[in-house]
């Protein structure tokens, strides 16, 4: 069943933080759907402007449909990841998506506001939720790159003004993550004293952690050795992070590369132990499962698990 992002941040917020996954095609749909069910979590799935434009954006949003004819047990919201003005406007007309997020935080703080403001208007007229960025984050996210040097924090006070002027609904911000699978080389973590001002500052409202993969080395490695060439040593968000930074107002965590490593993973294996086989549905078998186990273990960190039973009595009231 397809709820709105609303609903989930109100029975999430302060208490667990909701998995935002990234989708593609059949397979990942597959597991997705699979793993929250195994794991009886409420979840969000993320529709990239590169999603809608691998194949056919309708095509996707069948595949969608078709998972929630299947598992009718789950709740799960849909939702446009980083889109542009004109994207959102397309999401928002075509009536499927619950929320879209408008990712103007490579502008001015001004015209961040009035692009984001303007797409909350024609959202919240539609019956749909609207989340925004601020502050820039590192890494790569589709077309858009940000280097490390140009990568800041999110100001609290910034967002407390960007938030009341631009009528957002949620809001991405900058706590030390980055896009991609090279994201700390060191120690480094999560900001936990600036996601506590900006909670201090907009308490109750929902904020999103973008760039949250944890890049496993063990995935990692496993890639390489059987053929991949993925920088090692490079780590990401401690998964133990999660649940705190939840406890602090961090109610939307966005999961994209661990996944991809998932499939790249059991692809490469797959075929470096089977090199005389070109049937894709015998990794495809493998794939969706080891994707429904990994969703299923991320949402244990999240503190999804176990939810849905209590969220679907929340969506009676
Ligand atoms: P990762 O690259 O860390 O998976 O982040 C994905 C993301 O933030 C999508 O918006």
């Amino acid at each position: 069943m397809i709820v709105t992002t609303k609903e989930l941040y109100d029975h999430a917020y302060g208490q667990y933080a909701v998995g935002a996954y990234n989708i593609n095609n059949l397979e990942q749909t597959m597991g997705l759907f699979r793993g929250n069910i195994q794991s009886q979590s409420p979840f969000i799935i993320q529709l990239s402007k590169g999603a809608r434009g691998y194949t056919d954006k309708r095509m996707l949003e069948g595949i969608i449909r078709s998972a929630g004819e299947v598992f009718p047990e789950a709740i799960f919201a849909v939702h446009l990841d980083h889109g542009d003005e004109q994207t959102c406007y397309d999401c928002i007309d075509s009536g499927f998506y619950s929320s879209v997020m408008i990712d103007a935080s490579h502008e001015t703080f001004e015209e961040n506001i009035a692009i984001t403001r303007r797409v909350s208007q024609r959202a919240h007229d539609n019956g749909i939720s609207v989340e925004a960025e601020l502050g820039m984050l590192g890494g790569v996210e589709e077309d858009i790159a940000v280097d490390e040097d140009n990568a800041c924090l999110t100001n609290p006070d910034e967002a407390k003004e960007f938030v009341e002027k631009s009528g957002c609904d949620s809001l991405a911000v900058a706590i030390g993550t980055s896009h991609g699978a090279y994201k700390f080389t060191g120690g480094q973590g999560l900001h936990f004293n600036r996601i506590e001002e900006i909670q201090k500052i907009l308490p109750g409202f929902p904020l999103v952690m973008h760039g949250s993969s944890s890049v496993p080395q063990d995935e990692v490695r496993r890639i390489n050795a059987a053929g991949g060439q993925l920088k090692e040593g490079a780590k990401g968000v401690d998964e133990n992070e999660y649940l705190p930074a939840a406890k602090l107002g961090v109610t939307k965590v966005n999961i994209d590369t661990d996944g991809r490593l998932v499939w790249t993973r059991v692809h490469r294996e797959f075929f470096s132990e089977k090199p005389e086989d070109f049937d894709l549905r015998g990794p495809g078998k493998i794939f969706m499962q080891a994707y429904a186990d990994f969703i299923a273990h991320k949402n244990e960190m999240l503190g999804s698990a176990g939810q849905l039973d209590d969220v679907r009595e929340s969506l009676k009231k």
